[in-house]
């Protein structure tokens, strides 16, 4: 390489050495007759002076703008103690320029690319638009730098624990993950389409019964949904699989693999092993399966209480076999809602899935708040237990145990954040095991909880039948500070087992073997019991560099309604790939 060093490599050991540097301009200032430039690559900035003696270099950098690629020569001096500064790594030194020399001149960016973005002032899209431009900012180029160490750290591991990293296909068949499907039209083939794989889940399994035994990939996904923050269409997981395994074993592995890595990342020592708690118990005290832990303010179950009530609301919840679920805030806690808070933390639970939440104060007689006057004296004297300080709130939804669950855990979520109850400095890492292995969709159909090929729990299995939504699942979910970053299972290895699965899913056999064929059949040739897990690696790097969305952490992310805005992309097909290939676009304006 020509150049002698990165820019903040350099430091006050460098002193009165001569060096070549190849850069960007942050910065360019003019001070009474001396030019200095802040000059920036890929390890940081350091300010470089251009002295009006050197007439042939002065006149170039009399030209010189924000981002022109300019290389120099010169030597490093100490600053002077007044002009130290700790604005800049480099900031105790600096580089006097005796030749400089102009590689590149740049139009002037459209936005500032020298200190930290304003997000009021520079829209994401536009920083998407010039992502190249925002990531010469070295705090954007950061995180990158941090996902490439995670990486490496995860390749280190695992080599060393003997897996092999094996690539699958992308244009493949659809693997159900729960998510729409993108798709590719087959020219060869008219009228038939590959899907982008939503996950390698029925690869890695062949490759089990191909007898690879510990596989891992760090693969690419694509998954046509709803994005949110920490969602992209096209996302990336550390994907692994093991054959002649429990479920210990996986959970011990993909710890001793979370330390490694945190502590390659973040420097931070994690102690194992992580708590766990079933899916039961997360719904049940905090109302999420992905519970963050980092704080208190459990739900509590009062359905008990009201087993005599004469509040409709209540009584014909308990009736259909639902619960009565609540949120006990001390006074303390509740002396900074106001009324007008309580109101904006029903529209939350309304916002998820609760048809109305109640409260109640605890007052000097009793109890204030829109059901108190439905209150007997017993059901009074047990809430006093529950809230024996005045000024104690209670928060109450009653529904279906999963809908007043989860509504109640996205109101202490709110409370969490909004009354500042979490610790920002922890991390939180946590199993969530025994998941069912089906649910109810919203229209009494069946769905499954992970995806079909996760094997029911041993003393479950005969129930699948009979009583479907009690059977619970090997399966298991990686928590990190209340947000999911892996999930996975072991599967099942039996055809016949499979196959009363997918009979469960409500496929029929001509179904299933049209989908899945090709896995009922590779089961059929001995496969060997196994399981695994995929993290979401983009997830995981956003959280440990505290990054304030998934897109920062990826290179060219698309934006909240799933678009390109750098290449435009998705765009047009030209009349001619379209007849190639077969498709016919209607209502095309
Ligand atoms: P699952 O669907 O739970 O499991 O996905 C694993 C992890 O991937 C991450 N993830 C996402 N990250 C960003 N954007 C998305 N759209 C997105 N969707 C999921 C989450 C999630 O925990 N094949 C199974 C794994 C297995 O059973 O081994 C699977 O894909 O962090």
């Amino acid at each position: 390489m020509k150049r002698s060093h990165y820019c903040a490599e350099l430091n006050k050991e460098h002193a009165n050495e001569k060096v070549f540097l190849q850069a960007w301009v942050n910065r360019r200032r003019d001070l009474g007759g001396l030019i200095f430039i802040d000059l920036r690559d890929k390890s940081g900035l350091i300010q470089v002076v251009i002295e009006p003696d050197q007439t042939e270099a002065f006149k170039i950098a009399e030209t010189i703008r924000s981002e022109y690629v300019v290389e120099l020569s010169g030597t490093v001096r100490l600053r002077p103690d007044s002009q130290k500064t700790d604005r800049m790594a480099t900031g105790d030194i600096e580089i006097l320029v005796t030749s400089i020399e102009i590689l590149n001149e740049s139009k002037t960016p459209p936005f500032l690319l020298d200190g930290s973005i304003d997000a009021s002032a520079v829209s994401e899209d536009l920083r998407l638009k010039y992502r190249y431009l925002d990531l010469r900012r070295n705090d954007a180029a950061a995180v990158l730098h941090t996902r490439h160490k995670i990486s490496k750290a995860i390749w280190d591991y695992l080599d060393a624990k003997g897996f092999t990293q094996i690539e699958t296909p992308l244009l493949t068949l659809s693997t159900p993950e729960g998510a729409r499907d993108y798709v590719v039209p087959s020219r060869l083939e008219p009228g038939q389409f590959y899907a982008l794989p939503q996950s390698p889940q029925l690869f890695k399994q062949m490759l089990m019964m191909a007898g690879f035994d510990k596989y891992f990939q760090i693969a690419r996904c694509f998954r046509d949904e709803d994005l949110r923050a920490d969602r992209q269409p096209d996302f990336t997981q550390l994907d692994i699989e093991m054959s002649f395994i429990d479920e210990e074993d996986i959970i011990e592995l993909n710890e001793g693999l979370m330390q490694h890595v945190v502590k390659v990342a973040n420097n931070i020592e994690l102690s194992l092993p992580f708590p766990r708690i079933t899916y039961a118990q997360a719904m049940s005290r905090y109302g999420s399966d992905k519970p963050d832990t980092r704080f208190g303010l459990e739900l509590s179950q009062i359905s008990n209480i009201f087993t005599n009530t004469d509040f409709r609301g209540f009584s014909a919840v308990l009736e259909n076999k639902g619960q009565v679920n609540a949120l006990i805030l001390n006074a303390e806690l509740a002396k900074n809602i106001s009324r007008k808070g309580l109101d904006k933390l029903e529209k939350h639970a309304k916002t998820h899935g609760a048809k109305a939440m109640a409260w109640l104060k605890r007052t000097e007689d009793g109890f204030s708040g829109p059901i108190a006057k439905f209150l007997n004296e017993a059901e009074i004297s047990k809430l006093i237990e529950l809230s024996p300080n005045i000024g104690d709130i209670i928060l109450i939804v009653a529904d279906k145990a999963k809908v007043s669950q989860t509504a109640l855990g996205a109101v202490r979520l709110k409370l969490g954040k909004d009354l500042e109850l979490i610790d920002e400095s922890l991390y939180n890492f946590l199993w969530v095991v025994d998941f069912p292995l089906l649910e109810e969709n919203d229209d009494g159909s069946t769905t499954y909880m992970h995806h079909p090929f996760t094997l029911p729990k041993k003393e479950d299995i005969e129930r699948i039948e009979s009583d479907p939504f009690s059977v619970n699942a090997y399966a298991y979910d990686f928590v990190l500070n209340g947000n999911e970053i892996g999930g996975g299972s072991l599967r099942i290895h039996r055809p016949d087992i499979q196959e009363r699965m997918l009979k469960a899913l409500g496929f029929s056999k001509e179904d299933a073997e049209r989908k899945f064929g090709f896995l009922l059949e590779a089961l059929s040739y001995g496969a060997p019991p196994h399981g695994g897990i995929a993290w979401g690696l983009d997830r995981l790097v956003m959280l440990l560099t505290k990054a304030s969305s998934i897109r920062e952490v990826i290179a060219f992310p698309k934006n909240q309604r799933g678009a390109d805005p750098l290449t435009g992309a998705p765009g047009l097909l030209e009349a001619e790939q379209l007849e190639e290939l077969h498709l016919e676009i209607k209502n095309h304006d």
